[in-house]
């Protein structure tokens, strides 16, 4: 029996829309939000405007390029959440209100366990049990996954969220938004070893990242008293003591992780594994310990409806449908 599913994605600053056949990604058409740019962060308000225009034009092309009638879809799929409320309640109404017209029952997606899932989009796929550390803007986490439908948080931020502090960090250096990728382009030509940031110390399988940012604040602000150029004469050295830091952090924890849990597959989801950084660094770990290492192409690593609908196909095999009354949670747990 085949299987055809429509995924939407509408949780932060893509609007996004794919179609899975029978477990195989069709398409993956995703709308990015400019409007943010000249603030500097996302404006949720802006987000869910934005969100509005796209969604039709997106969904559009992600059937028509699919080859598959609006009749032959089995399923609609959505990000319930986490996410921004505003932002959610755009693809959640559209997906409720499509679904009903065409008669297809929903599947509600958790978008953290869909950036883990986008590791079964394509070869090589991570056997189970695995362990994800899932970075993005909103989200750090170490997930244990125990089969596509069972995740378990083994640690998390207690404040901000990696990609939060690259972003927060690269604006305080002049960086465009969002900064991540710039501050990791700078960083492949600086020295790592520049300046010695601290490493926060978290009990456990926690993380931490607000302090770096106060640190590095603290430290431009002391050496543009000396030279008030300091930020322009050493940017790619600054860029890469930091991501340097920020790297260290999500290793040890990492590394704890799986000599806890006695596990050596290992992955890395969201946008923060877009970054060459991290993706060296795991993949020189993966020969040190001995590590199956998985990392995502980069189109699976930032905001995507392919991973949505990859979550959907899962959830479809096991007939688990949601009832129609649903509606987003901002705070949505694994
Ligand atoms: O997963 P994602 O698209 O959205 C959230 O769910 O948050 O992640 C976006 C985050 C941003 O903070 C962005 O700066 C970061 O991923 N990012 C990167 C890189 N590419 C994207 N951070 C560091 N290096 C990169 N190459
Ligand atoms: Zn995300």
């Amino acid at each position: 029996m085949s299987c055809n599913i429509l995924a939407i994605e509408s949780s932060c600053d893509e609007t996004s829309a794919s179609v899975i056949s029978d477990g195989k990604i069709l398409n993956n058409i995703v709308a990015t939000q400019s409007v943010h740019e000249k603030y500097g962060g996302v404006v949720p308000e802006l987000a869910s405007r934005a969100h509005q225009q796209h969604l039709i034009p997106v969904v559009a092309e992600a059937i028509k390029s699919s080859g598959i009638a609006k009749s032959e879809l089995d399923a609609i799929a959505f990000t319930r959440g986490p996410g921004l409320m505003g932002a959610l309640l755009v693809g959640v109404s559209f997906a409720k209100s499509f679904a009903y017209a065409l008669d297809k029952p929903i599947i509600e997606v958790n978008h953290m366990e869909a950036h883990v899932l986008a590791h079964f989009i394509d070869a090589p796929k991570p056997s189970f049990p695995f362990i994800c550390l899932t970075v993005s803007g909103g989200h750090t986490q170490l997930v244990l996954v125990k089969s596509a439908l069972s995740m378990e948080v083994l640690g998390e931020t207690k404040d901000d969220a990696v990609g939060e502090a690259f972003d927060k960090i690269s604006k305080i250096l002049g960086l465009p938004y969002p900064g991540g990728p710039y501050l990791d382009k700078l960083a492949a030509k600086g020295n790592p070893l520049a300046y010695p940031f601290p490493v926060s110390e978290m009990k456990g399988l926690s993380f931490s990242f607000s302090g770096i940012k106060t640190a590095v604040l603290y430290f431009l602000k002391e050496n543009i008293k000396k030279d008030p150029n300091f930020i322009e004469n050493n940017l790619e050295d600054i860029c890469a003591s930091v991501q340097h830091t920020l790297i260290k952090m999500l290793m040890q924890k990492l590394v704890k992780a799986t000599k806890e849990q006695g596990i050596k597959e290992v992955a890395i989801a969201g946008g923060v594994s877009a970054n060459s950084g991290l993706r060296q660094t795991i993949a020189d770990a993966a020969k040190k310990y001995r590590w199956n290492v998985y990392l995502p192409k980069l189109e699976y690593c930032t905001d995507n409806a392919a991973m949505v609908a990859m979550a959907a196909h899962f959830k479809y095999q096991e007939g688990l449908f949601t009832d129609l009354n649903v509606s987003p949670l901002a705070k949505l747990k694994i």
